[in-house]
């Protein structure tokens, strides 16, 4: 709280992953002043260290909250009693990022709706985006091999999910809802890679691979092992076929359809990100 003459600001977490980077960009473009929470930020924040929640909720008038790691037990006590203290802290407000079709994320859903937050939930399937930040190497090498078969998945767009987050974050009537997002469009793993292909005219390839030849690629990767972990989990428990429907939850939350795959694709196309030519930063 404070005089009304300096707005609080917005806290993200995850400010600078997939969707809370976006968060940041369209509230900075909006006036609204962000403080992003993650272990860069300043003040750093580190989820497995309680002592650096309080001073990121000092002053903040809501917050996005994204924790890297939803799906896998523990989340749950974690994500809760940061809610509980930032209700205790004046920062009621909460916009929480879950993961659809999966039940620690539903737990955490739950521990936080009873830390007595004004809480909107952004329920989100896989997000488009995986394909530039997670598996841009695999699309870069020409085969992309993970451990999905034929079940289809309506890939989400996650300035979609952007989008829903800001207007709950700035907008009044979001209080209280439950939005469930997906693409417009299920596409199996093979069909998503086909449309990559296709925008940037070059041939990939999509190869199955087992969940053990993926764990045992990613580790030599040096992807960390709890990333690992949690992405053996959701290929090999939550993709059955559970989340293989569309859902409305951007159409109900902005009044619009969400964006499809194709279009996704070479936009991201557009910009290089997976030109092998191009120079690796990102
Ligand atoms: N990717 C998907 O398709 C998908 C779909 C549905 C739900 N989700 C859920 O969305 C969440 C975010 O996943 P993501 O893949 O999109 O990751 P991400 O947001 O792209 O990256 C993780 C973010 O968390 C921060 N972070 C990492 N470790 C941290 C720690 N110990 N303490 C504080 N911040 C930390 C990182 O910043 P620093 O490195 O600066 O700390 C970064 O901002 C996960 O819970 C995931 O289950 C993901």
């Amino acid at each position: 709280m404070n005089d009304n003459t300096t707005p609080e600001p917005t806290l993200v977490l995850g400010g600078t992953g997939k969707t809370g980077r976006r968060v940041v960009e369209r509230l900075t473009a909006r006036g609204v002043p962000v403080r992003i929470g993650s272990r860069s930020g300043e003040p750093a924040f580190d989820w497995d260290d309680r002592s650096t929640w309080g001073p990121v909720l000092e002053g903040a008038g809501s917050a996005y909250v994204s924790h890297y790691l939803d799906a896998l037990p523990g989340a749950a006590e974690t994500v809760g009693s940061f809610a509980e203290l930032a209700v205790r802290s004046g920062v009621p407000r909460l916009v929480l990022l879950s993961g659809r079709g999966e039940p620690e994320a539903e737990r955490v859903e739950r521990a936080v709706r009873d830390s007595g937050a004004e809480l909107t939930i952004v329920r989100s399937t896989w997000f488009a985006q995986n394909f530039e930040d997670g598996w841009r190497e695999l699309v870069l090498s020409g085969e992309v091999a993970l451990p999905a078969g034929d079940t289809p998945e309506p890939f989400v767009d996650a300035d979609d999910i952007a989008d829903v987050a800001v207007a709950a974050l700035t907008e009044d009537g979001h209080v209280g809802q439950l939005y469930e997002l997906t693409g417009p469009r299920l596409l199996t793993f093979e069909e998503a890679v086909d449309e990559i292909s296709r925008a940037v005219g070059r041939e990939i390839r999509y190869v199955r691979v087992s969940s053990e030849e993926f764990a045992a690629a990613a580790a030599e990767q040096g992807v960390p092992g709890e990333v690992v972990e949690l992405l053996s989990y959701l290929f090999g428990e939550v993709l059955d076929g559970r989340n293989a429907r569309l859902a409305d939850g951007v159409q109900r939350a902005l009044g619009r359809e969400p964006r499809d795959f194709g279009d996704y694709a070479r936009a991201a196309a557009a910009t290089g990100i997976w030109d092998p030519s191009a120079p690796r930063a990102a």
